[in-house]
């Protein structure tokens, strides 16, 4: 699995699977791709694609600020979940993250419903914060998340990256 940055024009494919229900069932966002747009490049953001070795892109991971904090974010479609790539993915965007800025922590929130998000980011090893209540509105309804945070004392060392050695 590889993670590629994506470039300007092709953030329809990533707006697609964001407005997509068989893709994102209740925890959609609704962003368009105007919202892409205007976020794309911004200090703080960055959105890769989780590409399968042969190139076919199978979904995202990305990194935004929420308020000062950094928080990351995953998708994968449908007929490739329960393959381990969403773990795999922030896995590498933890180590990126923490090898490349002078961070303290990392968090992600998800729905309170989402247990395949949970059981992904407790593996990766983050520690739930508790609950932020009618955190974000999706399909007719208000919905809490958990918010989850990995102390850079609790990363310790990179689990997939290194570091270049010169
Ligand atoms: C959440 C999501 C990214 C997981 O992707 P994935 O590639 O299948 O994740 P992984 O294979 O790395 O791990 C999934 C884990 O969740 C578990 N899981 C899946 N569905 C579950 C459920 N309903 N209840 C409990 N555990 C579940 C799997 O068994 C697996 O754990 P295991 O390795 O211990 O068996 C994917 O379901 C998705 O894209 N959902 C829609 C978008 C979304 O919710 N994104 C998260 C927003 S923060």
């Amino acid at each position: 699995m590889n993670l590629k940055l994506i470039e300007k024009e092709e953030l329809h494919i990533l707006a697609d699977w964001l407005n997509d229900h068989k893709f994102m069932s209740e925890y959609e966002t609704q962003e368009t791709i105007a919202d892409l747009e205007k976020s794309f490049g911004k200090k703080g953001s960055q959105w890769f694609f989780v590409e399968k070795k042969n190139g076919t892109k199978i979904g995202w991971a990305a990194k935004y600020l929420v308020g000062k904090q950094i928080t990351i974010g995953y998708g994968i479609a449908p007929n490739e979940r329960g393959k381990g790539y969403a773990t795999e993915a922030a896995t590498i965007i933890v180590d990126y993250l923490f090898l490349t800025n002078k961070i303290f922590r990392i968090q992600v929130d998800t729905s309170t419903k989402n247990k395949a998000s949970q059981r992904v980011i407790e593996k990766v090893g983050f520690q739930k914060e508790g609950i932020i209540r009618k955190h974000f509105f999706s399909s007719g309804k208000w919905r809490d998340s958990f918010l989850y945070s990995m102390l850079r004392e609790e990363w310790k060392e990179p689990r997939i990256l290194t570091r270049k050695s010169k």
